[in-house]
C-alpha cells in the first residue's frame, strides 16, 4: 500500500471521494489503522490480552434489555416534547449518537393530526438538524403537496434520531433502543393517523415482518398509549427516487390517506 504522504492532493481528493461513495464518511478514531497489516500479524502472533478498559466501556449484550427497560421508563416520564428531546440528548443507549453530528428530533407541527415516521437522518439532516431536508425530503414535500398538505399540517420524525454512518439502514438493536422514545413522541403528538415511511419504520412501529411492497397501503392498528389509531406503511421517498416507476403506488396510498383524513 502506498504511503498517504506520497499522494498528490488530487489523488487524496479522489481517495476521499471513493471512501464517501463507499459509505465511509465518518472517522471513528483519531489514528488510521492498517487492517491488512494487523490481520497478517495477528494470524501469526498469539491473540492480544483482553483489555479491561475496553471491555468495561461497552455494556455486555445481556445488559442491553435492562438498559432498554430503564430507558423506556425514562422516556415514558417525558411530559412534553421538549422534555423528551432533552432526555434523548442525555441518552447513551444507542451507539449511533457517537458518530452522528447532532440529534435530529422532528419537524412540522406538533399539533398535527398526521404523523410521518421515517427511517433515519441522512447526511443533510445530520448537518442541518431537521428530518427530511435532503432530496428525499424534497420529494416528501411534493407528495404532501399533492394532497394539499405541507409541514405546517403534519409532524415528521424518524425511528432513530441519529444518522447511521454511511447512511446504512439502522439495525433492529438501534431502532429497538430508540423505540420507547419514538413511541412516547407519538403519544405526546397524539396524531389521529400514523404513516410509516419505509420498511424499518413499519417493522419497528407496526411489528410487520413481511416486505413493504406487500404491506404498503393497508390500514393497520397502532396502539398510541391505549388509544388505537389507524396506521399505514408507505414507500419511502428515497426508494421512490431510485424506483420512480413505483411512484404510482405512493400516489394510491396518498389518495387513501386523504380519504381517511375526511373520516377521522
Ligand atoms: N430519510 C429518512 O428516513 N429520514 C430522514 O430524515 C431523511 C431521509
Amino acid at each position: 500500500m502506498s504511503d498517504m504522504a506520497d499522494l498528490s492532493p488530487e489523488s487524496l481528493a479522489q481517495l476521499l471521494r471513493w471512501y464517501a461513495d463507499m459509505g465511509v464518511d465518518v472517522a471513528v478514531d483519531d489514528e488510521p489503522h492498517d487492517r491488512f497489516a494487523e490481520s497478517q500479524s495477528s494470524a501469526k502472533a498469539p491473540p492480544p490480552p483482553i483489555q479491561r478498559r475496553a471491555a468495561a466501556a461497552a455494556p455486555p449484550l445481556t445488559a442491553l434489555p435492562a438498559l432498554g427497560e430503564q430507558m423506556a421508563q425514562d422516556a415514558a416520564k417525558a411530559q412534553t416534547l421538549d422534555d423528551l428531546r432533552a432526555r434523548l440528548l442525555a441518552f447513551e443507549g444507542c451507539g449511533l449518537k457517537a458518530t452522528a453530528t447532532q440529534l435530529v428530533f422532528a419537524d412540522g407541527n406538533p399539533e398535527a393530526d398526521i404523523m410521518f415516521v421515517g427511517e433515519a437522518p441522512g447526511a443533510d439532516e445530520d448537518r442541518i438538524g431537521r428530518p427530511f431536508v435532503g432530496r428525499a425530503g424534497q420529494l416528501l414535500d411534493k407528495m404532501l403537496a399533492s394532497i394539499g398538505l405541507d409541514r405546517s399540517k403534519v409532524y415528521i420524525a424518524n425511528v432513530v434520531p441519529w444518522r447511521p454512518p454511511g447512511n446504512r439502514t439502522p439495525t433492529p438493536l438501534e431502532t429497538g433502543a430508540c423505540l420507547p422514545f419514538t413511541r412516547r413522541q407519538i403519544e405526546l403528538v397524539a396524531p389521529k393517523v400514523l404513516i410509516c415511511l419505509g420498511a424499518p419504520s413499519m417493522q419497528t412501529l407496526l411489528g410487520v415482518k413481511e416486505g413493504i411492497m406487500r404491506s404498503r397501503g393497508r390500514w393497520m392498528d397502532y396502539d398510541r398509549g391505549g388509544t388505537i389509531i389507524p396506521a399505514m406503511a408507505m414507500l419511502h421517498p428515497a426508494y421512490l427516487l431510485r424506483q420512480p416507476s413505483h411512484k404510482k403506488f405512493a400516489w394510491q396510498d396518498l389518495r387513501e390517506l386523504a380519504r381517511k383524513m375526511r373520516d377521522v
